[in-house]
């Protein structure tokens, strides 16, 4: 599969893999690597074009992150994003000095007319804007083709060499024609045809196992989750009965999820694959019993995943590839970034195939963003609710239930997140539905019920009650690595108290949890 290729030179910059996902978006296939890539690579890859993306350095300073200037002679376009702009000019011959005025956030901006980078761009725009450096003399060559009232240079261009620098970030969403700026980017100067699109990134992936595996076995640890099951289902349709997938039901999934997953994968499913589901659950509370420190449990469960996934593993024999789930964000994480061809292997389940005798890893979706994976999925077919699931962690609800784990707490936590998320998912498609499919202001990325380890008095029906405080938490945040909690509307959150009290034997009391992260984490341990 040879897709037309953008690469972005990464400098640090906090949105670049949003820088890319925006360029595939435009169904151009897009890469990242550091600005450590050597120049040979550059040519070797050949892309249609590079980004430089931002980045929280002064390009003048000694030491920052910086191209040789060889970059910009290889007769390839490129675009410098806010420090790849600055260090576009520094490199060339511009200046670049700490501005006088500081831009932060959406700023008017007036663009030039008949600029080909600004096709479809109204006279005046609103881009999103993070500066403390400024472009104070553009380098020979170039010409200013945007401003704003603080920056003189808020783009320019050298159409010649086929260079552009624009101070602002198009890839953010309140940059409110950035996304026209990088079709016109890629489109208009790279001469990209679009050629990245996720239905023939499912059939040509499929032909592709399919020559690798040959008649080989393969296995694959089920979850259950996007990533796995849209894996599952590549691998089925490629091998069919050369997959097997192994399911481990650790009792510590969401309310029927593991029923689910077996309807889909399992003989009654569209897909003719080995499929062994491993109810496990009594064992996970056999070792949980006493247990409430939270490392610990997470500890207990990620070992006991590997004891009997490796268990099964036994009884299918020697496999020759076994599948993972890596997504391109875990590659870039990872530092790799395309830059070494070694393949590291990443994994939900620590220390996986360290465990398992098998030759090769795959990782299918290695190339993909979570959007373009959740395209692939309803591509071949999974139901939406399974392609849209929230983030579910490996450890399940064992880290919602705080304290000790049980049968009985479990079905506590499973039966109020199962009213809380269908409350929720219902009011969330109301508001659709009334405001022409806009998606409300309050949606949360990821929402779950937790049971607090505490227990309180109450009263039902005249009886004094004695029972547990469920947590309802929902939050919104962009990478998960902060949240903040979102505003889910008060009479929805009275349903679902209501629904909870009355449905859940067992629960007395339903709290809302307001903790932004940080200080607080999004799961409960
Ligand atoms: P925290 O609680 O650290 O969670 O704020 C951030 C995101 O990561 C998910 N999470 C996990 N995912 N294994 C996973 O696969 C884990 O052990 C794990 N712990 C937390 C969490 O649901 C949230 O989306």
């Amino acid at each position: 599969m040879q897709n037309e290729l953008v690469i972005v030179i990464d400098f640090g910059g906090q949105y670049n893999q949003l820088v890319a996902r925006r360029v595939r978006e435009n169904n151009v296939y897009c890469e990242i690597y550091s600005y450590k890539i050597d120049i040979e690579k550059i040519k070797e890859l050949n892309p249609k074009g590079i980004i430089l993306t931002g980045g929280p350095n002064s390009c003048y300073e000694e030491g920052a992150p910086s191209y040789s200037k060889e970059l910009f002679e290889l007769g390839i376009p490129v675009l410098g994003l806010c420090y790849g702009a600055q260090l576009m000019m520094h490199t060339l011959g511009g200046k670049v000095e700490k501005a006088p005025v500081r831009e932060y956030g959406k700023t008017a901006t007036f663009v030039n007319n008949g600029v080909e980078l600004f096709d479809g761009v109204e006279d005046e725009t609103t881009v999103w804007m993070s500066h403390f450096d400024y472009i104070s003399k553009m380098a020979d060559g170039f010409e200013e083709i945007a401003h704003t009232a603080d920056c003189p240079v808020a783009a320019a261009q050298d159409e010649t060499r086929k260079l552009y620098a624009i101070q602002f970030h198009p890839e953010v969403l309140h940059t409110v024609r950035g996304k026209q700026i990088l079709s016109n980017f890629v489109y208009k100067i790279c001469g990209c045809a679009g050629d990245w699109r996720m239905d023939s990134f499912a059939e040509s992936k499929i032909k592709e196992i399919r020559e690798k595996v040959g008649d080989g076995k393969v296995l694959l640890a089920l979850s259950g989750g996007v990533d796995s099951s849209v894996a599952a289902v590549l691998l089925a349709k490629a091998v069919g009965k050369q997959l097997t997938c192994v399911f481990v039901d650790h009792g510590l999934l969401r309310k029927n999820e593991g029923d689910e997953v077996e309807q889909i994968f399992g003989p009654s499913g569209d897909y003719d694959l080995n499929f062994v589901r491993v109810n496990a659950a009594d064992r996970y509370y056999e070792k949980l019993a006493g247990v409430d420190e939270p490392e610990k449990k997470r500890k207990i469960i990620g070992e006991e995943f590997i004891r009997v996934f490796e268990e099964e593993a036994k009884k299918i024999g020697k496999v020759d590839f076994l599948v993972q789930g890596t997504i391109y964000p875990d590659v870039v994480e990872s530092g790799l970034g395309g830059e070494s061809a070694v393949i590291k292997s990443h994994h939900n389940v620590g220390g996986l195939p360290d465990y398992v005798d098998f030759k090769e890893i795959i990782e299918p979706l290695r190339d993909l963003f979570k959007d373009e994976v959740r395209k692939v999925g309803l591509e071949l077919g999974l139901p939406e609710y399974l392609v849209f699931r929230q983030p579910f962690p490996g450890p399940g609800l064992g880290i919602r239930i705080i304290g000790e784990v049980n049968a009985e707490k479990v079905r506590l936590v499973q039966d109020a997140d199962y009213i809380y998320r269908e409350e929720v998912g219902k009011a969330l498609d109301k508001y659709a539905e009334e405001h022409d499919g806009e998606a409300a202001p309050w949606k949360p990325d990821q929402y779950f019920a937790a049971l607090t380890n505490m227990r309180s008095v109450g009263v039902m029906g005249d009886e004094r009650t004695y029972d547990y405080a469920v947590a309802l938490r929902a939050v919104q945040t962009i990478d998960f690595m902060t949240a903040e909690s979102a505003q889910i509307p008060w009479e929805v959150l009275q349903t679902v108290m209501n629904r909870i009290i009355n449905e859940v034997k067992g629960v007395n009391r339903v709290m809302y949890d307001l903790t932004s992260k940080p200080p607080g984490t999004i799961e409960f341990e």
